[in-house]
């Protein structure tokens, strides 16, 4: 087999075969297939697409390309949660900790963030001393122990989709519906849960900017998990403006641990109530989604989310001061307004220029080897709906460059749609994804 035939029958608009498939990606991992053909292929199916079944093969090459883990040790429905990505989104801070709390044991592997923003694990190094460097037997134990544990992709776990995804990153085909369904579901299905909750975003700063094809996307990782006996659903979700306030790595983790006070922005704690009430269904904690919401709500009230976030940081050698003491956070150098020169209602924040412009002050990765500053960002005072006044302060960039500051505040500048009509504020769960069907709101 050749890899020049397999790009040329792809950039062709043909069918690979299972074979073809195994054969790339097998020979992208072991180092046989240089990146220059994997880019070529990758552009080809971008533009070409996949069919479902070339979907489902390209996953389960994924999958075995390296080590499975076997989650069976631990007690309880093992139920992951992932998010497709999007902008400022802190979700996993504030989930692990309420779900486990709850008692559905989180066994989470997280990725680096390879975009707008780092990634979970990216965030959670704002807590001095955190490691997610640990051995799977360590892993069990803490899950076990503390009922919530997020290690990071190890070399081991679907390698080829380690290479591929940094690949796709620097090569302008992350945002390809088989190429997102494959990359998640291979990870997900490697690591060992019984049950996935999946949020899918939708909008200006998702990679699925139309509402239909986010619920195709789910309805493609809902059917690969399903069919490997993982109960999946996915729920759609908005992301046509950052969730939250926040954007950046430890203005991030300050947000999440608001919300864990009952204190955070309104979006990101519906989501949250969301989402977790869905794992706390899968994972057998309640009855119905409406009991769940009830038992997130009080863990939240009575602070027993927060101190679940302790005990995570604790397990995986963090500072927990850091969660009383925000003071603690690496602080940049320059903290400026965003001022508006215009006044009326805010109608639309183009999420995804909101995220270049934390890239930009170097709150995500532009590359592979990009160092990411934790303590950089943007936080919105405006979101949809909310009324400005000419002077007033949409936005506050937190910088340790003045150049990048200034342009990052003209991005953020133009990334709001300011106008004199009033303007409602739009629903954030969009619909939901079942085995059984697709529900919208
Ligand atoms: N998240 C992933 O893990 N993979 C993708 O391809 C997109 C988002
Ligand atoms: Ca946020």
């Amino acid at each position: 087999m050749r890899m020049y035939d397999l790009i040329m029958k792809k950039r062709d608009g043909d069918e690979l075969t299972t074979e073809e498939i195994n054969f790339f990606v097998g020979g992208y991992t072991d180092g046989s297939i240089p990146d220059y053909q994997v880019s070529a292929l990758l552009m080809a199916i971008y533009f070409q697409k996949m069919n479902k079944r070339e979907t489902a093969d390209l996953t389960m090459a994924m999958v075995n390309s390296g080590d499975t883990i076997d989650l069976s040790a631990i007690e309880g429905v093992k139920v992951d949660k992932h998010s497709t990505g999007g902008v400022g989104d802190t979700t996993t801070l504030i989930l692990g900790p309420i779900v486990a709390a709850a008692g559905v044991p989180v066994a989470k592997m997280s990725g680096r963030g390879l975009g707008h923003t780092g990634g979970t694990i990216d965030k959670l190094e704002a807590f001095e001393g955190f490691s997610v460097a640990m051995s799977i037997e360590k892993f069990m134990q803490n899950v076990n122990g503390v009922k919530i544990a997020i290690g990071g992709q190890t070399a081991d776990l679907a390698p080829a989709d380690k290479k591929l995804y940094a690949l796709r990153d620097v090569t302008a085909t992350v945002d390809n519906m088989s190429l997102i369904a494959g990359s998640i579901m291979s990870k997900k299905i490697a690591s060992g849960a019984d049950a996935i909750v999946l949020d899918i975003k939708t909008g200006s700063g998702a990679f699925m900017k139309n509402e239909d094809d986010a619920f195709e996307l789910a309805r493609e990782m809902v059917d690969i998990g399903n069919n490997v006996g993982r109960n999946t659903i996915g729920v759609i979700t908005d992301m046509d403006q950052p969730l939250g306030f926040a954007v950046g790595n430890a203005l991030e983790v300050k947000e999440a641990i608001d919300t864990l006070k009952g204190e955070g922005p309104e979006d990101l704690t519906e989501l949250c109530l969301t989402l977790g009430a869905h794992m706390l269904v899968l994972g057998k904690k309640a009855k119905d989604a409406q009991e769940a919401r009830k038992i997130l709500k009080d863990i939240i009230k009575s602070g027993k989310g927060l101190q679940k976030l302790r005990e995570l940081v604790v397990a995986q050698g963090g500072n927990p001061a850091y969660v009383d003491d925000a003071s603690l956070f690496p602080v940049p150098a320059i903290v400026e307004e965003v001022i508006s020169n215009v006044k009326g209602y805010v109608k639309a924040i183009k999420a995804d220029d909101i995220g270049r412009a934390a890239l930009v002050l170097g709150a995500g990765r532009e590359t592979k080897e990009s160092i990411i500053d934790l303590a950089v960002g943007i936080v919105l005072h405006k979101k949809i709906g909310d009324f400005v006044k000419k002077g007033e302060a949409i936005a506050t960039i937190y910088a340790n460059d003045a150049q990048k500051q200034k342009i990052s505040t003209k991005m953020v500048l133009d990334a709001y749609e300011i106008v004199q009509e009033e303007i409602k504020a739009k629903p954030l769960i969009k619909g939901i994804v079942t085995k059984d069907g697709i529900t919208r709101y």
